[in-house]
């Protein structure tokens, strides 16, 4: 599984043969320039799903419910579903939370959306966690993990994204819950991975902060650079564009206009 945020970037994760798109609302950060994911609203969310449901033909494509839209009620969350479905057209929505998002979850599969659980580190919850931290490091934190694993299981969730675990704590997880997890920062041991496709391609300037996790397997941004300089030169000493990039004329026609 991959994150996109629009037609381009859910094309190329549709070409390289991704199973699942994830709209991540990590797009407030990679794609809006914001400073976290609290600000990012559900139309916001459903604007680059549309894009990314264009741009993905083949995989799976799942909607981040942005903080603030599913919280209040099972009936809230329900409803921004069905919003992120019917007008994002995505096939599935991804919420954050364990135990306590059980009557959501419930509640959005009842209906017929597919839903994603997320727990562990819950980047929406930062301020409630004290940051960007590994989750269930001790015994009783990786107790609490299990039960809210086990929670959206039996809510209905069809899989979990375990985000910043001990490997062997997911592993275990992953073990003991008959549903597929996605790991991030968790391992190998799960069922599957998930990465937000700015950082995995190298999307970014250097020097920016990476989390531990996180392979750079390409340098989008370095090509990109590279390609935009070499333009700019061009245009500037006149080597751009060359003859093979112009409209031809016969002289005859241009010759009586010259006249
Ligand atoms: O918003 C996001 O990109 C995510 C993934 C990293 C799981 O939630
Ligand atoms: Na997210």
């Amino acid at each position: 599984m991959l994150t996109a945020h629009d037609f381009p970037s859910a094309h190329v994760a549709d070409a390289a043969g991704m199973d699942m798109v994830l709209v991540g609302d990590s797009l407030a950060m990679v794609a809006l320039g914001l400073e976290d994911t609290s600000e990012v609203l559900l139309e916001e969310m459903i604007l680059h799903c549309r894009s990314v449901s264009r741009g993905a033909k083949t995989a799976f494509i799942v909607g981040d419910l942005p903080m603030g839209s599913y919280e209040i009620s099972a009936e809230q969350a329900l409803g921004s579903a069905i919003k992120m479905v019917k007008e994002g057209r995505v096939h599935a929505i991804k919420l954050e939370g364990g135990v306590e998002m059980v009557p959501a979850i419930s509640k959005i599969t009842t209906a017929g959306i597919p839903v994603l659980a997320h727990i562990g580190l819950t980047p929406q919850r930062q301020n409630a966690l004290g940051g960007f931290r590994v989750q269930g490091k001790s015994a009783a934190g990786a107790l609490r993990l299990l039960a809210d694993a086990r929670a959206v299981q039996e809510a209905g969730a069809f899989a979990v994204v375990l985000e910043a675990v001990p490997a062997e704590v997911a592993t275990l997880i992953t073990k003991k819950l008959r549903i597929p997890t996605i790991g991030i920062g968790a391992g190998n041991g799960c069922s599957g991975q998930v990465l937000v496709q700015v950082d995995m391609s190298g999307n970014f300037p250097p020097g920016r902060f990476l989390p531990k996790f996180v392979k750079k397997y390409g340098d989008v941004w370095g090509e990109a650079k590279r390609g935009i300089e070499a333009y700019r030169c061009e245009v500037k000493e006149r080597a751009y564009p060359a003859v093979e990039h112009t409209y031809p004329m016969a002289k005859e026609e241009f010759a009586e206009f010259e006249r």
